[in-house]
């Protein structure tokens, strides 16, 4: 593991669904672009059982469509990569439909009735090889790599160069901005404090 450390915090690794903390010892649970690959009601069944009384839930990730924001091309980059993402759907996860409908199976899922689902929006800044890098590590593009490393090598090619054909000599420079939507689930163990 490549994190930080820090005296006052240990990493452990384990499944979200047998947490391995003892029972109403965690003070905030959070999980960023993943607890739609959980087993939800046992990750809720855990989220009751190692919260502590007014512990925190956040959950949190963000959502379909991406955007691509860049002056006069945002349009055109916006379509190339939805075309990606279609292309890549029948190699998408049935666990995408929680992303899919913006989480709201997972809110409704929640088992505390003090909650919250709040949206905003991020700008991420990134050029060419990021973009290909953040095409590159979707679930979906993984799963065809390992089926088909061959199409998915041309899938990535075709995308960069219709890309570099939109931005023509801006390609190498172009400054773009992914446009994330990101939601939030916010919820506190309110069941033994009153
Ligand atoms: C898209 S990554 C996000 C990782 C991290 N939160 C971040 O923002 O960089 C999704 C992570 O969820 C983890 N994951 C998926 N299912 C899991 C499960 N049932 N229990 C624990 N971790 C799981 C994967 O191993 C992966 O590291």
């Amino acid at each position: 593991m490549r994190a930080k450390h820090l005296d006052n915090i240990t990493y452990i690794v384990g499944p979200a669904e047998t947490l391995p903390v003892d029972d109403g010892s965690v003070s905030l649970l959070t999980a960023f672009v993943s607890a739609h690959w959980f087993d939800l009601p046992a990750f809720m069944h855990e989220v009751e059982r190692v919260l502590q009384p007014r512990g925190c839930l956040v959950i949190y990730s963000y959502m379909y469509p991406f955007d691509i924001e860049c002056g006069v091309f945002s349009e055109k980059l916006t379509q190339i990569l939805w075309k990606v993402i279609e292309d890549l759907r029948p190699y998408e996860s049935h666990k995408m439909n929680h992303v899919r409908e913006d989480y709201t199976a997972m809110y409704e899922a929640i088992p505390f009735a003090d909650k919250k689902r709040l949206e905003s929006v991020r700008l991420i800044p990134l050029k060419l090889p990021e973009l290909m890098g953040f095409i590159g590590s979707f679930a979906e593009y993984q799963a065809l790599k390992a089926e088909d490393p061959l199409t998915a090598q041309a899938l990535m090619e075709e995308t960069e160069k219709r890309v570099k054909e939109t931005l023509g000599d801006a390609a190498a420079s172009a400054e773009m901005k992914i446009v994330l939507k990101i939601v939030l689930l916010l919820t506190c163990n309110n069941s033994q404090s009153s």
